[in-house]
């Protein structure tokens, strides 16, 4: 073997192509190439003669091996020095959309978080429901106008079932389930058979407050509203409580806050009035305890349900509650951004 002529080569072959490399690597460093011959070859010379053989083939071992090091140094350099956005780092960068939360999971999510801080937790229930969750244990009598097909979706008449028309199923649902004290909160889409307008619509959401325990009373249950209206709304909001009626609370109430659209002076979402009702409640009636298990004798409880689409309406001035469900993203994309602060 002619080692000069080796010499030469490890000196100066070209090793610009992958393929280029590989054959040199596999010549001069692997196993079974021309070195393992040469260092055999060493061991036949005359011992005068082998130092200096060996030192030139370690010489140009090290030499081949200082070759591929050199180019896979200028590699790792051309890599570093490669733009990230490719060739031109001015170009445009790819444009890319971030969602944003529907104002109906905005207005939730707000509720949901102050009535946690009040310790509430949260519950649900089916949007099918039958006759007795959505109506008997609440106390309606068996020929109630809301049983009546013009108020209700009947799914199966013969066996009950139903779309929910309120969330104070859940209250049934939860008390049959758990003994006092209970706290608790449960958002849900309800339905109900109305003509679709800018005021109405065949669905629409509530979120039902349930609290029972020992002792509670009205004066507990108006703080409680309180403190979640002057939160939602700011601390000057102003709020009017009514007497009403509800089959399922004994005594009952309306409340409403000022308009907010108007400021008062009267305008269509508050029929000209300047007020806005924007919750039912009232004190459990004890009949309703009782068909849940729960002795009225020793507790006592107040329950409430919200309208979310109203008080989106009222916190976000839509004059149209349809805009809620139509999802036109002029209008979805407006909230877009929104979140823990509106
Ligand atoms: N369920 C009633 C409604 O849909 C609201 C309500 C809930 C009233 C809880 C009193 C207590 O109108």
């Amino acid at each position: 073997m002619d080692l000069t002529a080796l010499e030469k080569e490890v000196a100066e072959v070209p090793l610009d192509t992958p393929e280029a490399q590989a054959a040199f690597r596999k010549k001069f460093l692997r196993k079974g190439g021309v070195l393992d011959e040469l260092f055999a070859q060493l061991r036949q010379l005359p011992p005068e003669e082998r130092k200096a053989f060996g030192h030139r083939l370690n010489a140009l071992r090290k030499e081949a091996e200082n070759r591929l090091a050199a180019l896979a140094e200028a590699h790792r350099e051309a890599l570093n020095q490669t733009p990230i956005w490719g060739e031109d780092a001015t170009f445009p960068h790819l444009s890319y959309e971030v969602g944003g939360r529907h104002p109906l999971s905005l207005v939730e999510q707000r509720i949901v978080e102050l009535f946690a801080r009040l310790g509430y937790q949260l519950a649900e229930g089916p949007e099918i429901e039958d006759d007795w969750h959505n109506f008997g244990a609440l106390n309606f009598e068996p020929d109630h106008p809301a049983r009546d097909m013009q108020d209700t979706f009947f799914i199966d008449p013969q066996r009950g079932l139903l779309l929910r028309t309120h969330t104070s199923t859940v209250q049934v649902r939860v008390m049959e389930k758990t003994q006092p004290p209970i706290r608790i909160l449960a958002p849900g889409r309800v339905y109900r058979h109305e003509t679709v307008s800018a005021r109405a619509h065949v669905y629409f959401h509530q979120i039902e407050g349930l609290c029972v325990a020992v002792g509670i009373s009205a004066a507990d249950l108006k703080a409680t509203l309180e403190y979640f209206l002057e939160g939602f709304f700011g601390e000057d909001i102003p709020i009017r409580w009514r007497a009403s009626y509800f089959p399922f609370t004994e005594m009952s109430a309306e409340v409403d806050i000022g308009c907010r659209l108007c400021g008062g002076a009267g305008c269509p979402v508050c029929k000209y009035t300047g007020w806005v009702e924007v919750l039912g409640c009232g004190m459990v009636d004890p009949a309703v305890l009782s068909a849940c298990h729960i002795d009225p004798e020793r507790y006592t409880g107040f329950a409430f349900g919200l309208g979310v689409e109203r008080l989106a309406q009222l916190l976000y001035n839509t004059p149209d509650l349809r805009l809620f469900s139509q999802n036109d993203l002029r209008f979805l994309q407006s909230f877009r951004g929104y979140g823990d602060t509106f």
